[in-house]
Protein backbone atom coordinates (compact mmCIF):
# COMPACT_ATOMS: atom_id res chain seq x y z
CA UNK A 1 0.00 0.00 0.00
CA UNK A 2 0.99 3.50 -0.59
CA UNK A 3 0.01 4.60 2.64
CA UNK A 4 0.65 3.04 6.27
CA UNK A 5 -2.02 1.77 8.91
CA UNK A 6 -1.71 5.29 9.93
CA UNK A 7 -2.40 6.66 6.70
CA UNK A 8 1.25 8.19 6.37
CA UNK A 9 2.23 7.75 2.52
CA UNK A 10 5.43 5.10 1.99
CA UNK A 11 5.64 5.28 -1.31
CA UNK A 12 4.18 6.74 -4.58
CA UNK A 13 3.22 4.91 -7.34
CA UNK A 14 -0.09 5.85 -8.75
CA UNK A 15 -2.23 8.50 -8.41
CA UNK A 16 -5.14 5.83 -8.44
CA UNK A 17 -4.02 5.39 -5.04
CA UNK A 18 -3.54 8.58 -3.93
CA UNK A 19 -5.93 11.12 -2.05
CA UNK A 20 -7.30 14.27 -2.63
CA UNK A 21 -5.67 16.03 0.50
CA UNK A 22 -2.41 14.64 -0.26
CA UNK A 23 -2.40 15.87 -3.74
CA UNK A 24 -3.07 18.85 -2.17
CA UNK A 25 -0.23 19.51 0.52
CA UNK A 26 1.88 18.22 -2.25
CA UNK A 27 0.44 21.50 -3.94
CA UNK A 28 1.39 23.58 -0.80
CA UNK A 29 4.94 21.80 -0.42
CA UNK A 30 5.47 22.53 -4.08
CA UNK A 31 4.92 25.97 -3.56
CA UNK A 32 6.91 26.38 -0.17
CA UNK A 33 9.69 24.79 -2.79
CA UNK A 34 9.81 28.56 -4.26
CA UNK A 35 11.42 29.79 -1.33
CA UNK A 36 14.54 28.92 0.53
CA UNK A 37 13.06 26.97 3.22
CA UNK A 38 14.21 23.54 2.69
CA UNK A 39 16.98 23.75 1.21
CA UNK A 40 19.38 21.02 2.28
CA UNK A 41 16.72 20.17 4.62
CA UNK A 42 17.24 16.49 3.83
CA UNK A 43 20.86 16.48 4.12
CA UNK A 44 21.84 12.73 5.06
CA UNK A 45 19.28 11.39 3.00
CA UNK A 46 20.07 9.02 -0.30
CA UNK A 47 17.95 8.83 -3.55
CA UNK A 48 18.78 5.68 -6.22
CA UNK A 49 17.44 6.96 -9.71
CA UNK A 50 17.06 3.67 -11.18
CA UNK A 51 16.18 4.14 -14.59
CA UNK A 52 15.38 1.27 -17.14
CA UNK A 53 14.35 3.51 -19.68
CA UNK A 54 15.19 6.37 -21.10
CA UNK A 55 14.61 10.39 -19.61
CA UNK A 56 15.62 13.26 -20.00
CA UNK A 57 13.24 15.67 -18.17
CA UNK A 58 12.03 13.03 -15.41
CA UNK A 59 15.47 11.63 -14.28
CA UNK A 60 17.45 14.83 -14.18
CA UNK A 61 14.80 16.98 -12.58
CA UNK A 62 14.78 14.03 -9.61
CA UNK A 63 18.55 14.77 -9.18
CA UNK A 64 18.35 18.21 -9.19
CA UNK A 65 15.02 18.21 -7.11
CA UNK A 66 17.03 15.78 -4.49
CA UNK A 67 20.39 17.86 -4.78
CA UNK A 68 18.61 20.83 -3.84
CA UNK A 69 17.08 18.96 -0.38
CA UNK A 70 20.91 17.93 0.06
CA UNK A 71 19.79 14.43 -0.66
CA UNK A 72 22.95 12.52 -1.96
CA UNK A 73 22.02 10.86 -5.40
CA UNK A 74 23.18 8.10 -7.57
CA UNK A 75 21.91 7.34 -10.94
CA UNK A 76 21.76 3.46 -11.80
CA UNK A 77 21.43 3.19 -15.56
CA UNK A 78 20.34 -0.07 -16.61
CA UNK A 79 22.56 -0.59 -20.01
CA UNK A 80 25.55 -0.94 -17.69
CA UNK A 81 24.26 -2.63 -14.88
CA UNK A 82 24.14 -6.41 -14.08
CA UNK A 83 20.30 -7.20 -15.57
CA UNK A 84 22.67 -7.29 -18.91
CA UNK A 85 24.55 -10.48 -17.16
CA UNK A 86 20.91 -12.03 -16.34
CA UNK A 87 20.14 -10.64 -12.66
CA UNK A 88 16.82 -10.55 -12.18
CA UNK A 89 14.92 -7.04 -11.56
CA UNK A 90 13.45 -8.08 -8.24
CA UNK A 91 17.51 -9.08 -7.45
CA UNK A 92 18.73 -5.92 -8.79
CA UNK A 93 16.39 -3.77 -6.54
CA UNK A 94 16.80 -5.87 -3.46
CA UNK A 95 20.75 -5.16 -4.29
CA UNK A 96 19.94 -1.77 -3.95
CA UNK A 97 17.98 -1.40 -1.17
CA UNK A 98 20.58 -3.74 0.69
CA UNK A 99 23.05 -0.64 0.05
CA UNK A 100 20.52 0.99 2.28
CA UNK A 101 19.09 3.73 0.01
CA UNK A 102 16.43 5.88 1.34
CA UNK A 103 14.62 5.96 -1.53
CA UNK A 104 14.66 4.64 -5.06
CA UNK A 105 12.85 6.24 -8.13
CA UNK A 106 11.85 3.41 -11.03
CA UNK A 107 11.29 3.73 -14.76
CA UNK A 108 10.27 0.42 -16.18
CA UNK A 109 8.59 -0.59 -19.20
CA UNK A 110 6.67 -3.30 -17.01
CA UNK A 111 3.75 -1.97 -15.96
CA UNK A 112 3.34 -2.65 -11.76
CA UNK A 113 6.93 -2.60 -10.93
CA UNK A 114 7.01 0.45 -8.83
CA UNK A 115 4.05 -1.30 -6.62
CA UNK A 116 5.82 -4.98 -6.78
CA UNK A 117 8.77 -3.36 -5.78
CA UNK A 118 7.54 -1.89 -2.91
CA UNK A 119 6.08 -4.83 -1.56
CA UNK A 120 9.09 -6.83 -2.32
CA UNK A 121 11.58 -4.82 -0.54
CA UNK A 122 8.63 -5.00 2.46
CA UNK A 123 8.74 -1.36 3.48
CA UNK A 124 12.71 -0.68 3.77
CA UNK A 125 13.26 1.64 1.34
CA UNK A 126 10.68 4.03 -0.02
CA UNK A 127 9.72 3.54 -3.71
CA UNK A 128 8.90 6.32 -6.21
CA UNK A 129 7.18 5.36 -9.61
CA UNK A 130 8.72 7.71 -12.50
CA UNK A 131 6.63 5.51 -15.11
CA UNK A 132 5.50 1.87 -15.17
CA UNK A 133 5.27 1.05 -18.82
CA UNK A 134 1.27 2.78 -19.78
CA UNK A 135 0.48 2.59 -16.55
CA UNK A 136 1.05 5.48 -14.54
CA UNK A 137 3.31 8.33 -13.99
CA UNK A 138 2.59 10.01 -11.05
CA UNK A 139 4.91 12.81 -10.41
CA UNK A 140 4.36 13.85 -13.79
CA UNK A 141 0.23 14.08 -13.04
CA UNK A 142 1.35 15.35 -10.44
CA UNK A 143 3.51 18.54 -11.86
CA UNK A 144 0.44 18.85 -14.99
CA UNK A 145 -2.28 19.73 -12.55
CA UNK A 146 -0.10 21.97 -10.40
CA UNK A 147 0.90 23.65 -13.58
CA UNK A 148 -2.91 23.74 -14.64
CA UNK A 149 -3.95 24.82 -11.33
CA UNK A 150 -1.33 28.11 -11.87
CA UNK A 151 -3.12 29.41 -14.54
CA UNK A 152 -6.91 28.22 -13.95
CA UNK A 153 -7.68 27.02 -10.37
CA UNK A 154 -10.98 25.94 -10.35
CA UNK A 155 -11.06 22.15 -11.79
CA UNK A 156 -14.71 21.93 -11.55
CA UNK A 157 -15.41 24.75 -14.78
CA UNK A 158 -12.38 23.64 -16.75
CA UNK A 159 -12.50 21.83 -20.46
CA UNK A 160 -9.31 19.95 -21.37
CA UNK A 161 -8.95 18.14 -24.07
CA UNK A 162 -5.81 15.04 -24.14
CA UNK A 163 -4.69 14.99 -27.52
CA UNK A 164 -2.55 11.55 -29.58
CA UNK A 165 -1.84 8.60 -28.34
CA UNK A 166 -4.18 8.14 -25.46
CA UNK A 167 -3.71 4.31 -24.95
CA UNK A 168 -0.04 3.76 -24.57
CA UNK A 169 0.68 6.76 -22.33
CA UNK A 170 0.68 6.72 -18.66
CA UNK A 171 1.25 10.57 -18.59
CA UNK A 172 -2.13 10.37 -20.11
CA UNK A 173 -3.45 8.00 -17.77
CA UNK A 174 -2.20 9.45 -14.92
CA UNK A 175 -3.49 13.05 -15.65
CA UNK A 176 -6.75 11.42 -16.25
CA UNK A 177 -7.45 10.18 -12.77
CA UNK A 178 -5.64 13.34 -10.80
CA UNK A 179 -8.07 15.58 -12.72
CA UNK A 180 -10.84 13.83 -11.73
CA UNK A 181 -9.59 14.05 -8.19
CA UNK A 182 -9.71 17.62 -8.20
CA UNK A 183 -12.75 17.48 -9.95
CA UNK A 184 -13.05 18.27 -13.56
CA UNK A 185 -15.77 17.03 -15.20
CA UNK A 186 -15.04 18.13 -18.85
CA UNK A 187 -12.09 15.86 -19.76
CA UNK A 188 -11.82 14.67 -23.68
CA UNK A 189 -9.68 12.09 -25.34
CA UNK A 190 -8.99 13.15 -28.99
CA UNK A 191 -7.24 10.56 -31.25
CA UNK A 192 -7.14 8.14 -33.83
CA UNK A 193 -9.54 5.23 -33.33
CA UNK A 194 -6.85 2.69 -33.06
CA UNK A 195 -4.74 5.21 -30.42
CA UNK A 196 -8.04 5.72 -28.02
CA UNK A 197 -8.95 3.91 -24.93
CA UNK A 198 -12.61 2.25 -24.62
CA UNK A 199 -15.41 3.68 -23.00
CA UNK A 200 -15.21 1.16 -20.46
CA UNK A 201 -11.92 1.92 -19.39
CA UNK A 202 -12.33 5.55 -18.82
CA UNK A 203 -16.19 6.59 -17.75
CA UNK A 204 -17.52 9.73 -17.60
CA UNK A 205 -15.07 11.06 -20.25
CA UNK A 206 -15.51 12.09 -24.01
CA UNK A 207 -13.68 10.30 -26.41
CA UNK A 208 -13.52 11.86 -30.35
CA UNK A 209 -11.94 11.32 -32.86
CA UNK A 210 -11.86 14.32 -34.82
CA UNK A 211 -9.56 16.97 -33.12
CA UNK A 212 -11.84 20.12 -34.54
CA UNK A 213 -14.65 19.00 -33.05
CA UNK A 214 -12.89 17.81 -30.08
CA UNK A 215 -10.82 20.88 -29.39
CA UNK A 216 -13.81 23.40 -29.90
CA UNK A 217 -13.44 25.86 -26.81
CA UNK A 218 -10.83 23.88 -24.32
CA UNK A 219 -9.01 25.31 -21.53
CA UNK A 220 -6.01 23.26 -21.75
CA UNK A 221 -4.68 21.22 -24.47
CA UNK A 222 -2.38 18.29 -23.80
CA UNK A 223 -0.45 17.01 -26.50
CA UNK A 224 0.85 13.54 -26.51
CA UNK A 225 4.01 12.12 -28.40
CA UNK A 226 2.98 8.47 -30.44
CA UNK A 227 4.82 6.00 -28.31
CA UNK A 228 6.32 4.19 -31.21
CA UNK A 229 8.14 1.82 -28.87
CA UNK A 230 4.89 1.06 -26.72
CA UNK A 231 3.05 -0.25 -29.94
CA UNK A 232 2.92 -2.96 -33.02
CA UNK A 233 4.79 -2.34 -35.65
CA UNK A 234 1.26 -2.33 -37.82
CA UNK A 235 0.31 0.51 -35.86
CA UNK A 236 3.23 2.34 -35.37
CA UNK A 237 4.07 1.89 -39.39
CA UNK A 238 0.45 3.43 -39.76
CA UNK A 239 1.40 6.71 -38.32
CA UNK A 240 4.98 6.97 -38.66
CA UNK A 241 5.28 9.49 -41.82
CA UNK A 242 1.33 11.15 -41.05
CA UNK A 243 -0.15 12.49 -37.97
CA UNK A 244 -1.20 15.31 -39.82
CA UNK A 245 -4.98 14.52 -38.87
CA UNK A 246 -3.53 15.25 -35.06
CA UNK A 247 -1.30 17.63 -34.97
CA UNK A 248 -1.94 20.93 -33.15
CA UNK A 249 -1.53 23.32 -35.84
CA UNK A 250 -1.21 27.49 -35.76
CA UNK A 251 -5.20 27.04 -37.41
CA UNK A 252 -6.49 25.19 -35.10
CA UNK A 253 -5.08 27.01 -31.96
CA UNK A 254 -7.98 28.89 -33.01
CA UNK A 255 -10.49 26.47 -31.82
CA UNK A 256 -9.14 26.74 -28.09
CA UNK A 257 -10.53 29.00 -25.59
CA UNK A 258 -8.60 32.55 -26.20
CA UNK A 259 -6.77 32.32 -22.88
CA UNK A 260 -5.92 28.34 -23.31
CA UNK A 261 -2.68 27.01 -22.34
CA UNK A 262 -0.63 24.29 -24.30
CA UNK A 263 1.04 21.76 -22.18
CA UNK A 264 3.00 18.55 -23.57
CA UNK A 265 5.24 16.34 -21.27
CA UNK A 266 7.83 15.86 -23.84
CA UNK A 267 9.33 14.95 -25.36
CA UNK A 268 7.89 17.14 -28.35
CA UNK A 269 8.16 15.82 -31.53
CA UNK A 270 8.08 19.12 -33.57
CA UNK A 271 5.74 19.30 -36.65
CA UNK A 272 4.01 15.76 -35.71
CA UNK A 273 1.92 16.51 -32.70
CA UNK A 274 2.54 19.93 -32.06
CA UNK A 275 3.59 22.52 -34.87
CA UNK A 276 6.85 24.46 -33.90
CA UNK A 277 5.69 27.49 -33.80
CA UNK A 278 2.72 26.63 -31.46
CA UNK A 279 5.05 24.59 -29.22
CA UNK A 280 7.21 28.05 -28.89
CA UNK A 281 4.30 30.64 -28.76
CA UNK A 282 3.16 32.66 -26.30
CA UNK A 283 0.04 29.91 -25.23
CA UNK A 284 2.77 26.74 -24.89
CA UNK A 285 3.34 26.18 -21.08
CA UNK A 286 5.53 22.51 -21.83
CA UNK A 287 8.77 24.80 -20.64
CA UNK A 288 6.82 25.69 -17.32
CA UNK A 289 5.91 22.33 -16.93
CA UNK A 290 9.43 21.21 -16.58
CA UNK A 291 10.03 23.86 -13.92
CA UNK A 292 7.48 22.84 -11.82
CA UNK A 293 8.79 19.48 -12.04
CA UNK A 294 11.91 20.49 -10.13
CA UNK A 295 9.21 22.04 -7.16
CA UNK A 296 6.87 18.70 -7.36
CA UNK A 297 10.00 16.28 -7.04
CA UNK A 298 10.89 18.40 -4.36
CA UNK A 299 7.91 18.00 -2.71
CA UNK A 300 7.38 14.11 -3.07
CA UNK A 301 11.42 13.80 -1.80
CA UNK A 302 10.18 15.88 1.26
CA UNK A 303 6.90 14.31 1.45
CA UNK A 304 8.46 11.27 1.69
CA UNK A 305 11.30 11.38 3.84
CA UNK A 306 11.03 14.27 6.34
CA UNK A 307 10.62 12.95 10.04
C1 LIG B 1 6.85 10.76 -20.81
C2 LIG B 1 7.08 9.34 -20.36
O1 LIG B 1 8.21 8.89 -20.28
O2 LIG B 1 6.10 8.70 -20.10
N1 LIG B 1 7.93 11.61 -20.70
C3 LIG B 1 8.18 12.23 -19.51
O3 LIG B 1 8.41 11.61 -18.51
N2 LIG B 1 8.12 13.58 -19.51
C4 LIG B 1 6.15 10.87 -22.09
C5 LIG B 1 6.72 10.23 -23.32
O4 LIG B 1 7.65 9.46 -23.28
O5 LIG B 1 6.18 10.54 -24.38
Amino acid sequence: MQYDSEGTLRHLYAIEELQQHTVEELFSLADEMQTSRHLKSLTGHTLCNAFFEASTRTVCSFELAAKKLGIDVINFISSTSSEKKGETLTDTLQTLSAMGFDAITIRHSFEGTAKKMAECLDGRTTIINAGDGCNEHPTQALLDAYTIRQHKPDFATLSIAIVGDIIHSRVARSLILILKLLGAQDIRLIGPKNLLPTPEQYPNVILDTSIDAGLQGVDVAVMLRIQHERMEQSVSSEFKDNFQPFELTPSRTKLLKKDAIIMHPGPINRNIEIASSVADSNQSVILEQVRNGVLLRMAVLHKLLAK
